[in-house]
């Protein structure tokens, strides 16, 4: 069910039954030596897509850029700025509701679109617009948590996770023949957020926060790939249920 292989005459049709569709989002930046740099819009994408076709719901094409500014000292990083990101998403929304869409939900694969993506539903809300609007961080979900501390134990960390590795190992395992296995330490440095790319640098010097994606597994990716999907689509289906005001 992707709207980019539909016409406009089938996006009507689907519109008579149904207001909801799905929008991945993620990133492009650094995910340490060991991950790539699409890791986060390549894990948010296939899990909406796979929820997409399990439910006949419409997913969106992916927004691959997202708020990235403080990964952007390391090479390959490309951001939008928070209030790019706050645009880019109310227009999209905006093109949406105006054709009928009323349940607008993000797939989200990177923490740092989360503010800039809600003060984006803050703003089309101040502005009168109907509808739910609603951002589903498939890292952030407590089910997901609970078994990243199973398989991980306390090397998760929060950047360049063996988590989100694992699942772009399971996705892209030809991408990870050129990528190192060596061990390193996992440091917990006593950070803060947000940071500036130069502040990020000092404190994660190979990108990497807390994490030990040496050990990402395929696996380990096909696993955490098929809880995300099972979770937001249980999400989904009380969204679903919601009455729009
Ligand atoms: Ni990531």
């Amino acid at each position: 069910m992707l709207l980019e292989n539909m016409s406009y005459v089938e996006v009507e049709a689907y519109l008579v039954e149904k207001d909801i569709i799905l929008i991945p989002i993620g990133s492009v930046e650094q995910h340490s030596p060991y991950g790539l740099l699409g890791t986060d819009f390549i894990t948010a994408e296939a899990i909406a897509r796979e929820v997409g076709k399990r439910m006949n719901i419409l997913v969106a094409p992916t927004i691959t850029y997202g708020m990235s500014q403080h990964h952007a000292g390391f090479k390959g990083t490309v951001t939008l700025s928070p209030l790019t990101l706050v645009s880019l998403v109310k227009d999209i929304v905006n093109s949406l509701i105006q054709q009928g869409f009323r349940r607008i939900v993000f797939i989200n694969g990177h923490g740092g679109n989360i503010n800039s993506v809600k003060i984006a539903f803050e703003q089309l809300k101040y502005e009168n617009k109907h509808g739910i609007f609603e951002i589903i961080s498939w890292f952030l979900l407590p089910e997901i948590q609970e078994m990243e501390k199973d398989i991980f134990e306390d090397k998760n960390g929060l950047h360049a996770t063996p988590s989100e590795v694992s699942i772009t190992k399971f996705l892209r395992s030809e991408a990870f023949e050129t990528k190192p296995k060596e061990k390193k330490k996992v440091e917990k440095p006593n950070g803060y957020f947000p940071l500036s790319k130069e502040e990020f640098k000092k404190l994660y010097p190979d990108g990497r926060i807390e994490s030990a994606p040496w050990l990402a597994k395929e696996k380990y990716g096909k696993l955490i790939l098929e809880e995300a999907v099972r979770v937001i689509m249980e999400r989904i289906k009380e969204i679903s249920k919601k009455k729009i005001l």
